[in-house]
């Protein structure tokens, strides 16, 4: 069951939901610490349970139950029959529930560690978190956990809820040292609001009525609070900002820009700023579908009319121009990781920020953090559901806030450019000053008149493939047949390149990706200076392959594939390393115990199986004279 349906007229209940303030919470713990009978305790003595659910609850208490004949009120929250069995709640699941005074909506996160990127989903936007924890337990490293993800996603608001009062008896000293435990430790975790309730969340102790029980205990009651704490974030207070979604404009005479206010308010006539261009307009009018408005405040999805004619396309943030973002194209941020590919430092990302989408890479992961212990560890990758604190370089500048100045404005996502997948979620800290003191120089003599007084068009001849495939000699061949030629050529050999500019470097994947971006670098100031240059490195990764592709001009990447199979290149063994690498002497070997992905759409592919290396070198030439690099 995933969502709650309610006695009578639907329409008539939504009606009276409408003025009501709306609160979003997530809740975490295990089904151990009572989390799913909490909930499910909620959502019954609100009584907005249909009665049908009721009686299945009834029967399913007595079927799968863990309280004997009682209801049990975790059945409620873990809906799914695969849950049940597994005894666990697997992913997030957003439940509404209404009482005479609020809205809710609970987002519901699993406990356990290997879940944490489903509790940062949920975390990031609740603004308060129910933290709970069994009173005969007390704090443990996943309480410690819990609060550690709530802070990071910026919530400022939790409840300390103490489960299973009624198994230590009620006693007020277990519940008081346990707050006291929890308070030293969530201390620095910049918390404003932290409320701790005694509970039972089985016999309804302080759930919706003050429990006799407890009379040492003289709080709020857990719906109480739910239902009077002050989270009204201050985001309309906040300044404007509105990530421009699309350029609204349907004929000659209207052009709006249109999106949702993030946070703040834009009125008629204010003056805004486009965030990046540091251009300024007046608003002239506010559209919605229901007519203009005078003032749009942060949750309105409005369309923009500006007085001037100026540049705005999808991506850009209008802001207030006395309270501008931050513009920059390097900061620091917090990642936590979300996918099993593990994150690689100077692999290419899309980061998508607001409405937003740049490459990005991160730069330097400075450090992972133990998200039981806080502690602060050396990495070089991040693995799922670990946090990393890291700085990320992205190929355009992008506005943003600090995420704990602003959670809309501040939050990224990382894309897996392959496989689409969201491979992370960040939290920017500050923008790196380094990124706006670093400016372009502009040169004198360009890479075209470099190239024309050497009478060829520049060129990366990328040659990829197997440790033994061949790539070397043949781009050896290459080369001299243009030198021969009088053609300008230079050539980056991975063998040569790892004794000097990347001798730092091994053969992690991490390590691999590196060594390509440098060298991917390293070929783009060859071909601005004109040359013919020759790549041949492994380079295993599509993805690096790409990024190599894009750093130059369209055309000028031409990416040979040196299509030898694995078993040819083992025979050959020119190096002898492969022996090596099969009597396990050297590890993360290419074809062995490190993966090389082909090519799917290489410009020329070279089997050495069926022409000598002499024929293949020809065919690049030939391929560099047809397409007019050469003469
Ligand atoms: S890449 O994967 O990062 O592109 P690169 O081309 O620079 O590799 O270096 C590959 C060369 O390093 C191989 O031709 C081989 O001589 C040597 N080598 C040493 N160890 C390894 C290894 N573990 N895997 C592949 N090549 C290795």
């Amino acid at each position: 069951m995933n969502d709650i349906t309610v006695h009578g007229d639907l329409a008539k209940f939504l009606a009276e939901q409408e003025g009501k303030s709306l609160l979003r919470f997530l809740t975490c713990g295990s089904v151990d610490d009572g989390k799913s009978t909490l909930i499910g305790r909620l959502l019954y003595d609100s009584k907005l349970l249909f009665d049908d659910h009721l009686s299945a609850l009834e029967k399913d208490s007595k079927k799968h139950g863990t309280t004997g004949g009682d209801i049990d009120f975790a059945l409620l929250v873990d809906g799914l029959e695969a849950e049940r069995e597994q005894g666990i709640t697997i992913d997030v699941a957003y439940r509404f529930f209404a009482t005479e005074k609020r809205r809710f909506i609970v987002a519901d996160c699993p406990g356990h560690e290997q879940y944490t990127r489903n509790m940062a989903t949920g975390a990031s936007n609740s603004e308060l978190a129910v933290i709970l924890v069994d009173a005969r337990k007390g704090v443990l490293i996943q309480t410690r956990r819990h609060a550690y993800i709530a802070s990071l996603l910026g919530i400022h608001h939790v409840v300390l809820a103490v489960n299973k009062i009624d198994l230590v008896d009620f006693a007020q000293d277990a519940f008081d040292s346990i707050v006291a435990e929890f308070t030293a430790f969530a201390g620095g975790l910049g918390f404003t609001n932290l409320v701790a309730i005694p509970i039972s969340a089985r016999f309804g102790d302080n759930v919706i009525e003050p429990s006799p029980n407890t009379p040492w205990y003289r709080g709020p009651t857990f719906l109480s609070h739910l239902e009077t704490v002050d989270v009204e974030s201050a985001l309309a207070e906040k300044p404007f900002r509105m990530p421009v979604q699309w350029v609204n404009r349907p004929n000659l005479d209207f052009r709006g820009f249109s999106g949702t206010v993030v946070s703040g308010r834009v009125r008629k006539r204010d003056r805004l700023v486009v965030a990046k261009s540091g251009r300024e307009s007046t608003v002239k009018r506010i559209v919605t579908m229901d007519g203009d408005l005078d003032e749009a405040v942060a949750g309105a999805a409005v369309t923009v009319v500006l007085d001037d004619e100026v540049d705005v396309s999808r991506g850009d943030v209008l802001c207030e121009p006395t309270a501008r973002p931050e513009v920059s194209e390097q900061f620091a941020a917090h990642v936590l990781w979300m996918t099993d590919d593990e994150m690689l430092p100077s692999r290419q990302y899309l980061l998508k920020i607001g409405t937003a989408s740049v490459l990005a890479t991160v730069s330097e992961l400075k450090h992972k953090i133990d998200v039981n212990t806080l502690d602060h560890l050396a990495a070089k990758t991040l693995q799922l559901n670990e946090v990393g604190y890291v700085n990320i370089s992205t190929a355009q500048p992008i506005a943003f806030d600090p995420y704990h100045e602003n959670r809309d404005t501040g939050a990224f996502i990382l894309i897996d450019r392959f496989t689409n997948a969201t491979a992370g979620a960040g939290m920017i800290d500050f923008g790196l000053r380094r990124a706006t003191n670093v400016h372009w120089q502009a040169l004198t003599l360009n890479k075209r008149l470099r190239s024309a007084i050497k009478g060829q068009r520049p060129a990366v001849l990328w040659f990829t493939g197997l440790s033994g495939s061949g790539k070397s000699t043949i781009a050896n061949l290459v080369e001299q047949k243009l030198c021969g030629l009088g053609r300008h050529t230079y050539m980056l050999d991975g063998d040569n390149v790892r004794h000097g500019l990347n001798r730092d470097l091994g053969f992690t994947d991490a390590d691999r990706v590196e060594n390509i971006r440098r060298v991917a670098e390293a070929s783009k100031l060859f071909v601005e200076a004109g040359e013919i240059v020759l790549v041949s490195f492994i380079s295993p990764f599509r993805s690096e392959r790409r990024m190599a592709r894009e750093l130059v001009e369209q055309g000028e990447f031409i990416e040979i594939f040196v299509d030898t199979p694995l078993e040819v290149c083992m025979q050959r063994d020119p190096k002898g390393l492969y022996e090596k690498a099969r009597a396990g002497e050297i590890l993360n070997f290419t074809g062995i115990d490190s993966p090389y992905e082909a090519p799917e759409l290489a410009d020329i592919t070279l089997r050495t199986v069926e022409s000598a290396p002499d024929q293949l070198a020809l065919r690049v030439v030939e391929y560099l004279r047809e397409r007019g690099f050469i003469l």
